[in-house]
């Protein structure tokens, strides 16, 4: 499998979920499922043997930074963490010169870091490839890690509903552009004036449009979480947004994943929220600590999934 995969993805940039087909989408959760199982077994498992990845951090981060990172080691490689503190980029050297230099270090890059144009400026300017570990617009390691997590507990993707509640975000993006390409259904309920872009919306109907999945942007949440089997949410206010908390407290609170809420959904729903979460805003600690609740293992298959693109992509 692996040598197959690998001649399809080697020296490509994964800088949204608009980068890969669904059937790719399926074949990298494979393999992901595959270096799973073989971590289980402890077998060993070096496919980034020598080399190194640098991970651009201008913004924080717990999962991805600490799932990159071991996830690098694990694959026989070496990470280096680069804070915009650390980099010259801190004081004024541009994103192309700093992706010209770093490409004759590392064999791949990862940024967070919030506009996208900026990831993309950083791949025109690499040779190697870049991974989107976060932007304001998208956040696609973790759609990959979600559809990974509803794969594993569901055992397939066609015919299942995905109702996201809350903020139009960069999760949000992603798992629009995502569950239309894998067969999936996906609602979207937002407040009016936080729903997502639709520059997105648009690419979804587009993704949409070749596998008859339905895309539905509302308002009303009951209407989303009807007959859902899989329950999205992320935090009200994204890394910088904190200035809008109290407000958007306010507007979000009909949005709060509880279970009144999730009463309308299928009875084997299951909950998925990337983490980190803010219990008792978007969503309360029975749905986070309760039986439909998944966030653990999906938090542990952004490793998985990020060793399976760097296995392949580097
Ligand atoms: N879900 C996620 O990306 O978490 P971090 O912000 O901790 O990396
Ligand atoms: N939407 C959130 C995700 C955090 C992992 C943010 O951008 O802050």
């Amino acid at each position: 499998m692996y040598a197959s995969l690998r001649k399809l993805f080697y020296g490509r940039d994964f800088l949204s979920i608009n980068d890969v087909t669904g059937q790719e989408i399926r074949a990298i959760i494979d393999f992901a499922r595959e270096l799973k199982e073989v971590k289980r077994r402890g077998d060993p498992h070096a496919f980034c043997s020598g080399k190194t990845l640098a991970m651009i951090f201008q913004k924080p981060s717990t999962r991805t930074r600490v799932s990159f990172e071991v996830g690098m080691y694990e694959l026989g490689g070496y990470a280096l963490f680069l804070s915009t503190q650390d980099l010259q980029l801190g004081r004024g050297e541009t994103i192309a010169d700093t992706a010209r230099v770093l490409s004759r270090y590392v064999d791949g890059m990862m940024i967070r870091t919030f506009s996208q144009q900026d990831v993309e400026t950083l791949a025109a300017g690499a040779s190697v490839p870049v991974i989107n570990g976060l932007t304001d617009w998208e956040h696609p390691c973790q759609v990959m890690a979600d559809l990974m997590t509803v794969r594993e507990v569901k055992g397939r993707f066609r015919g299942l509903k995905l109702a996201y509640l809350g903020d139009g975000n960069n999760v949000c993006h992603s798992l629009l552009l995502a569950c239309p390409r894998v067969g999936m259904d996906i609602v979207v309920a937002s407040p009016p004036g936080y729903g997502p872009h639709e520059e997105i919306i648009d690419a979804a109907r587009a993704a949409a449009a070749g596998s008859m999945s339905k895309i539905e942007v509302i308002t009303d949440p009951v209407e989303a979480v009807r007959g859902a089997d899989v329950v999205v949410t992320d935090v009200w206010a994204s890394i910088g947004k904190e200035a809008e908390h109290a407000e958007r407290i306010r507007v979000f609170q009909p949005y709060q994943v509880n279970t009144a809420l999730t009463s309308h959904a299928k009875p084997d729903f299951i909950f998925l929220h990337c983490l980190p979460a803010h219990r008792g805003k978007e969503v309360t600690d029975e749905i986070i600590d309760g039986p439909a609740s998944r966030v653990w293992d999906e938090a542990e298959n952004r490793l998985h999934v990020q060793k399976a693109l760097l296995a392949l992509l580097l």
